[in-house]
C-alpha cells in the first residue's frame, strides 16, 4: 500500500513538474489571441508604438492602438521602451487597490471564462506580471519579464 502511494505521489510531483515547467511563447501561444481579440485597433493598420505616440489622441479617436501585430512591436509594450504597459491594461484588478481592471481587460475574451483564461496565458508568457511603469521598475524587475519570442 505505502509503495503504491509512494509512486502515486510519484507519478503526480512530475506531472505538476512538467506543467510548471511549460512555458508560454509568442509564436505558439499569444500570437492567436492577439490576431483574434486585439487586431482590429492593434493591427498592421495601426501606427507603431513612437509614430503613435506623436498623435495619440488623433489615433485614439480612430480606436487606433499602438501596433502589435509582430512580435518586435508587441515586447515594447512588455519589456521595452513603454514597458508594464500591456500588464496594466490587461490587469483584472484582483491585487490591485481599488481592484480596477485595466481598460484592455474587456477585449481579452467574450465571455469571464474566456478573459480569465487568456489573462492567464499572457501571465504564463510574461513570467513577472509587473504593473509598475518603466521608469519605476529595478533592473531586476525588467529582467524578470521574459515574454519569449518561441
Ligand atoms: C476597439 C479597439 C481596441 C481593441 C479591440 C483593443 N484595443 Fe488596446 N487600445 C485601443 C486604443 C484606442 C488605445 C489607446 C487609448 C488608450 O490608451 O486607452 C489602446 C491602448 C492599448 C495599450 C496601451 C498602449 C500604451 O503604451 O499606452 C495596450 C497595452 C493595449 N491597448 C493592449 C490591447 C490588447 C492586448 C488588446 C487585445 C486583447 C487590445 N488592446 C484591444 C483600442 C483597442
Amino acid at each position: 500500500m505505502v509503495k503504491v502511494l509512494v509512486a502515486a505521489l510519484a507519478v503526480m510531483a512530475i506531472a505538476v513538474a512538467g506543467f510548471a515547467g511549460e512555458t508560454a511563447t509568442y509564436e505558439k501561444d499569444i500570437k492567436k489571441i492577439v490576431a483574434v481579440r486585439c487586431y482590429d485597433c492593434h493591427g498592421p493598420q495601426a501606427p507603431a508604438m513612437d509614430e503613435w505616440k506623436r498623435d495619440k489622441e488623433g489615433y485614439t479617436k480612430k480606436d487606433l492602438g499602438p501596433r502589435m501585430d509582430t512580435y518586435e512591436h508587441m515586447v515594447v509594450m512588455v519589456k521595452g521602451s513603454e514597458a508594464g504597459a500591456m500588464m496594466r491594461r490587461l490587469d483584472d484588478g484582483k491585487n490591485t487597490n481599488p481592484g480596477k481592471p485595466g481598460n484592455m481587460h474587456a477585449y481579452l475574451g467574450s465571455t469571464e471564462a474566456e478573459r480569465s483564461a487568456n489573462l492567464e496565458t499572457f501571465k504564463k508568457w510574461v513570467g513577472s506580471w509587473n504593473l509598475k511603469r518603466k521608469k519605476d521598475m529595478s533592473a531586476e524587475e525588467l529582467d524578470a519579464i521574459k515574454a519569449p519570442e518561441k
